[in-house]
């Protein structure tokens, strides 16, 4: 499983094989299951599907390292019409953004200003902003920005961030954002990073996810928990009923098109549920990362692919 998981993430920086990809019919049609569509008007249109079976949403515009300032500002002007598109159909829907999509690895003066355009944009329309976290290399310069943003008092509760529990760091973060009162989504984290910065097992991986859940769950703010797995989930819904937490003080979050049983199962339960739904035509990297974490989802790509 492992060398599986290694080859879907080396293939997800395969650029002939993205480009590729990225223009056929078939590897559209393939993506679709985890993507909503190449337009902004897909993403809006599957995000009023999930909010009418009782889900918050939120949207993410596919696209990694820009390689120009004029992209950066091209992939925010998306966002910018997400965010205006949502208050107009009064959408229950936030939007994750990815630094690098901002110009992060160009200047992270770029990306922080850009960041801090969609900021104010969310706050003056009531809505968030959630920062996805990258690769390690770029963990610390993130959280900078992030926290920088939150500090200034227009900003409050308008952007959040997400923390992996595979890093050794992010009790230590965790710690640092409570005090700030900055809201975490808490995920595993989806990128293969060396052993110095990252539990190399599963088992550490999700013995850290339960114990920084825990640490959200006690804290007054209103946090996310990111994951498919059910132990993960259990282990949330016990700790929070022992405590006297109420399901309405955090909310579970799962990717579009992953474990829709479980999604509905937690809405029937009264638990809030919130799905990430990603679009645009870049979408490779994302559906391999979707792969590698799923190997057993290429059979079942393949046999929906030849039943449609
Ligand atoms: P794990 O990978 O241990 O899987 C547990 C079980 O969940 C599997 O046995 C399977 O049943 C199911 N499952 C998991 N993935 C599946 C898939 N692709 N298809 C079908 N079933 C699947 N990462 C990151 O580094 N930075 C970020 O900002 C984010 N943001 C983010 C937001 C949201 C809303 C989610 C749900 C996830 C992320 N991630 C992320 C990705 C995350 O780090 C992680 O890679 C995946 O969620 C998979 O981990 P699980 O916790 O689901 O468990």
């Amino acid at each position: 499983m492992p060398i599986l998981r290694s080859t879907f993430i080396a293939l997800s920086r395969n650029r002939v094989l993205r480009s590729f990809s990225e223009r056929s019919s078939v590897g559209r049609r393939l993506s679709s299951r985890f993507v909503a569509g190449m337009e902004i008007d897909d993403a809006l249109r599957v995000a009023q599907a999930v909010n009418q079976q009782g889900m918050a949403v939120t949207v993410d515009s596919l696209g990694e390292s820009v390689t120009s300032e004029v992209e950066a500002h091209q992939a925010a002007d998306v966002y910018h019409q997400l965010l205006d598109s949502i208050a107009a159909r009064r959408l229950n829907a936030n939007i994750s953004v990815k630094l690098t999509q901002m110009g992060l690895e160009l200047s992270p003066e770029l990306a922080e200003t850009i960041a801090e355009g969609l900021a104010k944009h969310a706050s003056a329309t009531g809505n968030f902003v959630r920062i996805d976290m990258e690769d390690s290399r770029l963990t610390q310069v993130t959280l900078n920005i992030v926290r920088r943003l939150h500090a200034q008092p227009n900003l409050r509760g308008a952007i959040g961030i997400a923390i992996q529990s595979y890093l050794y760091r992010s009790q230590a973060d965790i710690e640092q954002l409570l005090a700030d009162g900055i809201p975490v989504r808490l995920c595993k984290g989806a990128y293969k990073e060396p052993e110095e910065v990252a539990f190399p097992r599963k088992a550490a991986v999700d013995a850290n996810y339960i114990r920084l859940s825990r640490m959200l769950l006690n804290s007054p703010i209103h946090h996310g928990l990111a994951t498919h797995d059910e132990a993960m989930i259990a282990a949330a819904k016990s700790f929070a009923s022992q405590h006297g937490i109420d399901p309405g003080r955090f909310e579970f979050q799962m990717l579009f098109g992953v474990r829709r049983d479980l999604q509905r199962r937690l809405v029937n339960e009264g638990y809030h549920v919130r799905v990430y739904i990603p679009f645009g035509p870049e979408w490779y990297p994302y559906f391999m990362r979707r792969l590698a974490e799923r190997p057993a989802n290429v059979l079942f790509l393949a046999k929906n692919f030849f039943r449609s």
